[in-house]
Order: structure tokens, then C-alpha cells, then sequence
């Protein structure tokens, strides 16, 4: 027999279940704030209305470009045509550098001073940026590890605490929207985002957005030193079959409910005003057209109330690109209706124009309009932007203050994973010659990725000077006479490889750094994952002088190192571990610091055939079909951990009933350190094939050389639940299993 829930009943109590507490709840309007709103619109004229729908970028109303080389300028006439004629809503984004914060109040004291001086309704602007670690746009601002780093350190508190830091940097500098966090779920490596990501597993993923929102949101948008995040991208877009940037994902709606709807859900449950959506298309229908996912399921099911902004020019590519609408006009119409409420134009006003002709015909109802600009504005009054929408002075004071570096620092040590430690190779002592060599060992760019400083993040001469390469920070770890540097190859040619392999035999060990260089979106395509060949050329050499080499990894996606991995005595697969990256390495290799953290993705040892964690029965039949370079989940420590006595409190359970899980974890080394203890779930039988296992519960531990500790969790019946034939949540009695480390334990749900 079948248990069938109500699907909306189903999903509050399936994200309770996912850890939300209840200090967080779903984005709605105060009945203050909507009692205001409802007599603001009915004062409204239809072009104030399309206006506040309407986004423009700043390079829409800049004189000049800020470049290495020049200071951006604002364009007054512009600005002024921008806010007084069009009334638009919403301005984003940098032309094209990260700026000061002292002129960041600069701008957005024009802007607002325009908005509530100068117009009818003196309604203030909503100002977003891509704030994704940290205040991406802001000079000297604290830049942490990046998506796939911060769900690699298992820890919701301290992603909390970055949620928290990167609102308190960007609302100092004026800006009150942050389009953060992503939510899509990573399980394409080759797509070229698959680093903003939180991983590949939707338990992860959801518990670290949900902290980070928690972080950057607080109870109160409103607060001064809080904003509004928006979850992005609106649903499907991280999932491209090729691999590269806007292209086709084929997600079946059912598997879209299983794997890429909970996070999304998750962080509209963590109280999320604002959703952006998927640029690309699924099934053969562009999201910016997608009424089902839109409106039915977004408003109808998960019941959102806050702002569905378009990406950037998406509604224009309903004509240009994608051509399912014959005109750019009959675009417009498409996506409003779809359950658009903001346009990311973003560079012209042909979207305000198009929608007033649309409403003035009828073709665009002005109640779906009223619907719109009600969320908008309901945002707007949420933030406090009507009281003040002006940026407090007195914030600047704590901009990269040595608490947030604090933190920071320590993320990046967290986010770290030692992947492989043959004999002991790590720790180094501190009393070695390093020869350290390749085109990561002396950047900050490749540790930091796109969204830093500019959006593809690889302007390599306007990163602070005083932050630590990882030669820098290995340098002042053990002192420059210790430490030999030559380049090798740089990430696609060869440099002076003969020189490095000279140099390597003149020392006791190499650390080698490889990788990939900064990118961006479409950017970052390739169309193939292995590392590139003359860095694996490097790497084979250095490894054929017999000196033990640590390897480190820095790059936004896993690209494939099985050819060399079984030359290298260690690997710090570091992926994008921020500013402080290179100190964190540093700490790191010298045993400063026991890593703690486990991989967010799977990392693959072959090109093709990728498999997550959690793969299917039916890929089990050959053996070793899950056969990665590294799992999910998987990361060594300088200590070791022995796990004993899992048990269940029964064997058992009845449906509305918890089942209780305890196991003791000893560290059985000689070294303090922490340990994540993971828990899985494997549903034995289903009507729908069942993964192998899926996360269903972490925590962290820390443990001193001996002690052991017990650690619980608790399972009920959502854990329990998956998306079944008919496209809704539903639990199966039957037979399942727990997992813990190798322990396992089974037991019967009635
Ligand atoms: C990206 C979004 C981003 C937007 C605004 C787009 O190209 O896909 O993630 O928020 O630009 O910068």
C-alpha cells in the first residue's frame, strides 16, 4: 500500500525535516507594509507601474567605463532620464571594476536622491549586485571561499556567519539586493558555474543555503545591516546536457521535483524575496515562458511571494534566441504572463515601452501587472528603503575588519579537502626546501574565480597586493630562503618546464599547483574535462625526479587528474578557496591546521561517464560503476577517526513515528581535529528506482587524540519520502538502511 500526502502539507513538513528552525518563514508582507503598498499602487500611474518593472544596468546610465585604467562615471542626464522618465525600478551591477566604497555612497546617494526628490511618488530604487562571496563589487571587501568550497566545510554555522558578513559589506556599501545564493544543484562538472554551486546533493545544498540565507537575511530584511537575497537559477539551469553555459537541460518533471525543486524550496522556506530565473531552457521550453514552473508550481505550490526577476536580457532572447516569440514585443507578453514581475533589460527601455503598449491593448492584464509591482514594492518597504534608502556612513568602519579576515581565514582552512596523503607525506615540517611550481602557485585570481573584483574575476593586477599567494603565504610559512619558485607552464603552454624539473631535484619536496584560470559563465565552457596537457606534462616530470610532490588543485570545476594523481604523495583539492586561500594552503601543508573538509561533488577519474554519489540500481550492474578519483563526501584528516555502536532505537517504525540513530566516533589519532559525521539513506525497495543512498543528516564534531563522542539524528518520515509515479511526494513502507562511515543498520518502516 501507497501513503499519498497533500503535496503543499508534504512540503512544510519535508523542509522542518530538512532543518529549518523557526526563526526563518517564508517572505510575505507584514500586514503593515501591505495595507501601505495597496494604497501606494492605487495611486500609481501605468507607467509608474511598468517602470518599477523595468531593471537597467549601470552601464545604462554611465558617462565611462571604470577599467585598471580609468574611474567609472555616471552619466547625471542619463541617470536622471533613467529615474524621472522611466521610473525604473531596480539598477545593478558595476561598468566594469569593483569601486570603493566611499563611491559606492556616491552613486547610490545620487540614484536615491533622484528617486525620492525628484519623483512623483518618491518611490526609493532597489540597487542588486552579485555579491556571491563576499561583496564581489566593493574594493578591499572580505572575498571568501566561493559555493562549492562553502558546502565542501559541511558547516552551517560558519556559512551562517558569511551570509552575515557579506550583508553587513554589501549594505555598507549602499546595496540592499544581493542575487545569492545559488541553488542550483551541481551534478554537470563540465558546466562551467558548477562552483557557485552548494554540490551535488540536495540535502547539503539545501541546509547550506538555508544557513546562508539565515545569515544575510536575519529575521528582518529590514535590519541595517541585513538585505534581500535571491535564489537563482529558477529551476533547471545547472543541468545542461552538453555541459556548456544556456544550454538545454532534459530534466522529467519528476526528476525536477526530486533533485533540482528542494533546494529551491528550501531557501523560499528560509524566507528568500526574490527568485531569479533560469536563463537556459528545460524540455524544450525557455523558464522565461514557463508558466507551469513560474506561476503553478512556484506561486501555486511552494506558495512564493516575493519578486520573480528575469536574467539578463532573457525576455529580449525569448525572440532573439530561443524564437518562440515572433516579435520582441510578443516576448514581453510571454514572460509577464508566464509570471515574470521584473525585466533584467538591461541595458535599454524597450521592455518599459513594449509592456505599456501590451497593457494599453489588453494583451497584458493591468491585475497581473498590480500583481507584480505589489511584490516589488512590497520589497522595497520590507528592506526600509522608504524610511531611508540612503547608506549609512558609519558601516564603512568595519569593511575587512581583522574578525571578518578571522573568519574568513578560517573558512578557507575548512573548505580545503586532503584528498589523498600517502605515508604521511602531509604535514611538511617547517624545516624542508620547497620548490613550488605551476600556473596557480603565484595568483589570487585562480583562488578566488569569476565575481571577484570584476565578473570573470581574472584581473589579476587589480587584486589587493597585500593578500598571500599560495608561494607568498608558503614563503613567510618557512622563510624565503627556504623556498625556490619557478613558473613551469602557465595553464595551457609550456613556460620553462626544463627549469622547474633542474630546481625540484635541488630540493626535499615540490609543491605543485595546477588548475584552471578565473572565468564566468559561458566563459568557462570547454568540451573536455581533462586538465589541460601541458600541465599534466609538467607534472609528470616533476614527479619523474622522485621527490615526493604535493599536489594542489584550484579550479571552479573537477577537472580529471587520474594520469598524475598516483605520482603525487598528496593532493589539497582546494577548488576556490578565496582571499585567504593561500595562508589556509600554507597553514595546511605545514600542519597548522588538520583538514576537516569533504568533497561537495564527486570528483571523476574518467572524461565521460559521470556518476554522482547517489546513482541509480540500475548503473550498479557492472562493477564499480561509482568508481570517481575521489567521492562525495570523502576528505582526510592528520588524525584518524574509528566510528562503533551505530544503533537504532528500533527496528521497526510506523509512519508517524522517529526513528532515533546514535554512533560513537573516537579519534583514534594523535592530534586534535574535527570530523563531519555523515548520515545515509538507502530505500531498499521503491515503485520508482531508489538511489544507492542519499544524505539525510551531517554534523560536526571536534575531538581531541582519544576521545570519543556520540553523536545522534533522527529520521522520520519525510526523510523517507521521494517524488513517486505520479509526479508527488510520497512514502513506501519497506525495508531501508542506515549508513554511517561503514556501519550500517536496517530497519522496517510499517
Ligand atoms: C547571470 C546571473 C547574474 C546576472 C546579473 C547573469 O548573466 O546569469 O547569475 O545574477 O547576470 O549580473
Amino acid at each position: 500500500m501507497k501513503y499519498f500526502f497533500s503535496l503543499s502539507c508534504l512540503i512544510i513538513i519535508y523542509l522542518t525535516a530538512l532543518g529549518f528552525n523557526n526563526e526563518t518563514k517564508k517572505f510575505d508582507a507584514s500586514p503593515v507594509v501591505a495595507e501601505k503598498v495597496k494604497s501606494l499602487l492605487s495611486e500609481m500611474t501605468l507607467e509608474e507601474k511598468v517602470g518599477q518593472m523595468t531593471l537597467i544596468t549601470i552601464e545604462a546610465v554611465s558617462e565611462q567605463q571604470g577599467t585598471k585604467d580609468q574611474h567609472h562615471v555616471l552619466d547625471d542626464k542619463k541617470l536622471e532620464e533613467a529615474i524621472k522618465k522611466y521610473q525604473v525600478g531596480s539598477i545593478i551591477n558595476v561598468f566594469d571594476v569593483s569601486h570603493e566604497i566611499d563611491y559606492w555612497h556616491e552613486i547610490i546617494n545620487k540614484i536615491q536622491n533622484f528617486a525620492v526628490n525628484e519623483t512623483r511618488l518618491k518611490i526609493p530604487v532597489l540597487y542588486g549586485i552579485d555579491a556571491i562571496h563576499g561583496a564581489t563589487y566593493t574594493k578591499g571587501s572580505t572575498l571568501f571561499p566561493q559555493g562549492i568550497n562553502m558546502a565542501a566545510t559541511w558547516n552551517r554555522k560558519l556559512v551562517e556567519k558569511i551570509g552575515e558578513i557579506t550583508s553587513y559589506e554589501t549594505r555598507a556599501s549602499g546595496i540592499t539586493w544581493n542575487f545569492y545564493p545559488v541553488m542550483d544543484i551541481g551534478r554537470q562538472p563540465l558546466w562551467p558555474r558548477l562552483w557557485e554551486t552548494y554540490g551535488e546533493d540536495v540535502y547539503l545544498a539545501s541546509q547550506i543555503g538555508s544557513s546562508y540565507i539565515k545569515g544575510a537575511q536575519g529575521n528582518n530584511i529590514g535590519a541595517p545591516d541585513k538585505l534581500a537575497t535571491c535564489l537563482k537559477h529558477y529551476v533547471g539551469y545547472s543541468f545542461p546536457v552538453n555541459g556548456r553555459d544556456r544550454t538545454p537541460s532534459w530534466i522529467s518533471e519528476r526528476m525536477l521535483r526530486e533533485y533540482f525543486l528542494p533546494t529551491f524550496e528550501a531557501g523560499i522556506s528560509a524566507g528568500a524575496p526574490s527568485v531569479m530565473v533560469n536563463s537556459g531552457e528545460v524540455d524544450g521550453i525557455p523558464t522565461h515562458s514557463d508558466y507551469h514552473l513560474l506561476t503553478e508550481i512556484l506561486r501555486g505550490e511552494l506558495n512564493f511571494k516575493g519578486i520573480v526577476v528575469s536574467d539578463w536580457e532573457d525576455i529580449k532572447r525569448l525572440y532573439t534566441r530561443d524564437k518562440i516569440a515572433e516579435t520582441p514585443k510578443e516576448a514581453v507578453r510571454i514572460a509577464v504572463l508566464a509570471g515574470v514581475d521584473m525585466s533584467m533589460v538591461p541595458k535599454d527601455y524597450s521592455f518599459y515601452e513594449y509592456l505599456l503598449e501590451l497593457a494599453k491593448e489588453g494583451s497584458v492584464p493591468i491585475r497581473r501587472i498590480d500583481e507584480a509591482v505589489t511584490r516589488i514594492l512590497t520589497v522595497k518597504m520590507e528592506l526600509g528603503l522608504f524610511e531611508n534608502p540612503f547608506p549609512d556612513p558609519e558601516m564603512k568602519k568595519k569593511l575587512a575588519c581583522d574578525e571578518f579576515t578571522n573568519v574568513n581565514l578560517n573558512a578557507a582552512r575548512e573548505s580545503i579537502v586532503l584528498t589523498k596523503n600517502e605515508n604521511n607525506v602531509l604535514p611538511l615540517t617547517k624545516k624542508v626546501k620547497v620548490l613550488v611550481t605551476g600556473p596557480t602557485a603565484n595568483m589570487l585570481s585562480v583562488m578566488n574565480g569569476g565575481w571577484t573584483i570584476t565578473w570573470q574575476g581574472n584581473e589579476e593586477s587589480l587584486y589587493p597586493k597585500e593578500k598571500n599567494t599560495v608561494l607568498e603565504a608558503i614563503r613567510e610559512k618557512i622563510g624565503l630562503e627556504n623556498v625556490s619558485y619557478v613558473e613551469g607552464c602557465s595553464f595551457d603552454k609550456d613556460i620553462n618546464i626544463v627549469d622547474a624539473v633542474k630546481e625540484a631535484k635541488g630540493n626535499d619536496v615540490v609543491v605543485l599547483c595546477l588548475g584552471e584560470p578565473a572565468y564566468c559563465e559561458g566563459e568557462g565552457n570547454i568540451t573536455d574535462l581533462t586538465l589541460n596537457s601541458v600541465q599534466l606534462e609538467l607534472a609528470k616530470r616533476i614527479m619523474a625526479t622522485g621527490k615526493p610532490v604535493v599536489l594542489v588543485m584550484l579550479e571552479g570545476r573537477p577537472r580529471i587528474i587520474s594520469s598524475i594523481v598516483d605520482g603525487a604523495g598528496a593532493v589539497l583539492t582546494a577548488f576556490l578557496p578565496g582571499m585567504e586561500g593561500g595562508n589556509a594552503l600554507a597553514d595546511i601543508i605545514f600542519g597548522d591546521y588538520s583538514p576537516v573538509g569533504k568533497l561537495s561533488v564527486t570528483y571523476p577519474k574518467y572524461t565521460n561517464g559521470n556518476t554522482t554519489y547517489d546513482y541509480k540500481p540500475i548503473e550498479s550492474f557492472e562493477p564499480n560503476v561509482y568508481d570517481p578519483q575521489w567521492a562525495f563526501g570523502y576528505g582526510l584528516s592528520y588524525t584518524t577517526f574509528g566510528y562503533s555502536n551505530l544503533k537504532i532505537d528500533k527496528a521497526e517504525m510506523k509512519e508517524d513515528e522517529e526513528l532515533s540513530i546514535s554512533v560513537d566516533v573516537t579519534n583514534t589519532g594523535n592530534i586534535a581535529s574535527e570530523e563531519v559525521v555523515q548520515l545515509y539513506l538507502s530505500d531498499l525497495y521503491g515503485s520508482v528506482s531508489r538511489p544507492n543512498k542519499q544524505l539525510k543528516g551531517f554534523d560536526r564534531i571536534s575531538l581531541n587524540p582519544g576521545e570519543t563522542k556520540t553523536v545522534s539524528f533522527k529520521i522520520n518520515k519525510e526523510h523517507l519520502s521521494f517524488i513517486g509515479r505520479e509526479n508527488k511526494r510520497i512514502v513506501e513502507p519497506g525495508e531501508f538502511e542506515v549508513t554511517v562511515n561503514t556501519l550500517k543498520e536496517k530497519f522496517v518502516l510499517k
